[in-house]
């Protein structure tokens, strides 16, 4: 089916997920596929997250979430990690203007203190440049984990209960989601993983508990909008119920 025929069948078949979030794995075997470093995998991915980002424009997608970089990802080796935030320096660098243009907010989601003072300047100009866009929210996962995130809640709302600010009675779901980095966003309707793995890598572990999960077996350089659009046409398919008998 062609690219267009998709969108068209996308319009018409109803709800298109609101937000979309990826994990976008599988850059290093497509390296070494081709017997190259893991470094130029990564690279390529850029590609990748360009074609996701016009695709959910495309498809009407209003949030897009990109994990980009792991809790986890901080134990690769000091070359793979160092090549990383640079391709995400080039990335803020470059896309900046393009992105401001076609009406995309950029925030960057995570632990950012561990990120050395090169790319975090790269990423708050990406962030204060791109402010603004009405056309797709963009938040990029960097030094992110679903783990590290609950633990950081739990740090807040006792520091409120210790000054005396709050009773511990009164902590509720809303309250918490209110202490995450995703404050005030709607959870992921969507979930895509690629590179065909089954599992969720420490990603957004609170916002996940009703998402619907969509496995694509292609490596995250060969992602394209096709294969986003292809995601959106399962999602429509689905029933979700939220555990009552039948869909809200
Ligand atoms: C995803 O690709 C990018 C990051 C996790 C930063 P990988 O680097 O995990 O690629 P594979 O899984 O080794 O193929
Ligand atoms: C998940 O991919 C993290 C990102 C895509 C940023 P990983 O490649 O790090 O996950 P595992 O190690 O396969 O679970
Ligand atoms: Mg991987």
């Amino acid at each position: 089916m062609m690219t267009t025929e998709r969108l068209d069948q996308i319009r018409v078949g109803g709800d298109v997920p609101r937000h979309v979030a990826v994990i976008m794995d599988g850059n290093g075997r497509w390296a070494r596929q081709r017997g190259l470093p893991r470094h130029l995998g990564h690279r390529e991915g850029l590609k990748s997250v360009r074609e996701t980002i016009e695709g959910a424009i495309e498809a009407g997608v209003e949030i897009l979430t990109l994990f980009a970089f792991s809790t986890e990802n901080w134990n690769r080796p000091v070359q793979e990690v160092s090549a990383l935030m640079g391709i995400l320096q080039l990335y803020a660098r470059k896309e900046r203007a393009e992105l401001k243009r076609q009406g995309v907010e950029v925030h960057v989601l995570g632990q950012l203190d561990r990120i050395d003072a090169q790319t975090r300047e790269a990423v708050d100009m990406f962030v204060d440049g791109t402010s603004g866009g009405t056309e797709l929210r963009l938040n990029l996962m960097i030094s992110y984990g679903g783990r590290e995130e609950l633990v950081r809640s739990a740090r807040l709302l006792s520091e409120r209960v210790a000054q005396g600010d709050l009773d511990p009675a009164d902590i509720d779901e809303g309250m918490l989601s209110d202490t995450l980095f995703t404050a005030g966003l709607p959870d992921p309707d969507l979930l895509i993983r690629t590179s065909g793995e089954y599992r969720i890598s420490n990603f957004m572990l609170w916002q996940m508990a009703y998402t619907e999960l969509y496995i694509s077996s292609v490596l995250w350089p060969d992602f394209g909008r096709e294969h986003l659009f292809e995601a959106v046409l399962d999602y429509q398919r689905r029933e979700r119920r939220f555990g009552r008998v039948e869909a809200p």
